[in-house]
């Protein structure tokens, strides 16, 4: 017979922080995260007025909160917030990214370091930040979004990958470390969306992207942000990358 001490149990309305909520498919994740039963901060980095606008949409308690991920100090800040208001972090969602891309040869050392601070680094202390808490509950989810950059090459982007590919490296790490205690970490990896992310990418490079994937066509953020609800009811899914993604890492 186990002798480990069962996991804890999923609390009725999680406290979920979504990184990012101001952007295109942090707002469909927190939205959806809400119609889930989670109470939600809901952060942004500058776009004030769109995480405003999220946060009107919802239905339970919320918060509204601020600050670069990639400084430890405003993350730790943050979350000092949202454990006053609502309680600490049950669920962080590790969504608020930045891409710099161009070609390794040209690219500014300044650029490639912010897109690890950001995406890489960033991500690393909103875990470490709320992953304690999660422990000590014995229930806890992370999910950090990773893109299939993080698993197949696309010219330009050496920085987003690397990021994207060593957020997958401590997604996995993170799982084995946590699994005793109730808390899963797993990536989901999206394929294109039209956010602001992706707008200023010349048409041909967007039409040449929808007619490649098997799935013909760029999945929405609603349809990423339905896999929520995966990932808050399975206990023993763990250390996994979820892809949606129309098929692109399989072409
Ligand atoms: N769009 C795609 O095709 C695609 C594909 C695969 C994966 N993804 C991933 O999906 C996630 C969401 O991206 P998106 O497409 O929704 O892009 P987006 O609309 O540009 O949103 C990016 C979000 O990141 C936030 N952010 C930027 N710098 C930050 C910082 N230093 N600290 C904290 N937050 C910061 C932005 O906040 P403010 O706007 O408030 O500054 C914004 O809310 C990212 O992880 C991205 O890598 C996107």
């Amino acid at each position: 017979m186990s002798t480990q001490k069962p996991a804890g149990t999923r609390p009725e309305h999680p406290v979920a922080l979504v990184t990012g909520a101001s952007g295109g498919l942090g707002q469909a994740l927190a939205i959806e995260l809400d119609a889930l039963g989670c109470k939600v901060a809901v952060h942004y980095n500058s776009a004030k007025d769109a995480a405003l606008a999220v946060q009107e949409k919802l239905t339970n308690d919320s918060v509204l909160v601020t600050g670069d991920v990639g400084s430890y100090e405003a993350v730790t800040a943050m979350h000092a917030q949202i454990a006053e208001r609502l309680g600490p972090v049950d669920v962080l969602v590790n969504n608020g990214a930045i891409r710099r891309d161009q070609v390794m040869a040209m690219q500014k050392p300044e650029d490639w370091a912010a897109v690890i601070q950001t995406n890489l680094i960033g991500s690393f202390h909103t875990a470490r930040v709320c992953v304690p808490h999660m422990l000590r509950k014995r229930w806890g989810r992370v999910i950090n979004v990773v893109s299939p950059s993080g698993l197949i090459a696309t010219a330009g982007q050496t920085a987003y990958s690397a990021s994207k590919a060593g957020l997958i490296g401590f997604t996995r790490t993170l799982a084995a470390e946590c699994g005793r205690r109730g808390v899963t970490v797993n990536a989901l990896s999206p394929g294109f969306m039209i956010t602001g992310m992706t707008q200023t990418l010349p048409d041909h490079v967007v039409e040449s992207m929808e007619k490649k994937a098997p799935v013909p066509r760029f999945v929405t953020v609603e349809e990423v942000a339905r896999s929520s609800a995966l990932f808050l009811d399975q206990d023993c899914m763990t250390g996994q990358v979820i892809s949606i993604d129309s098929g692109v890492t399989i072409t």
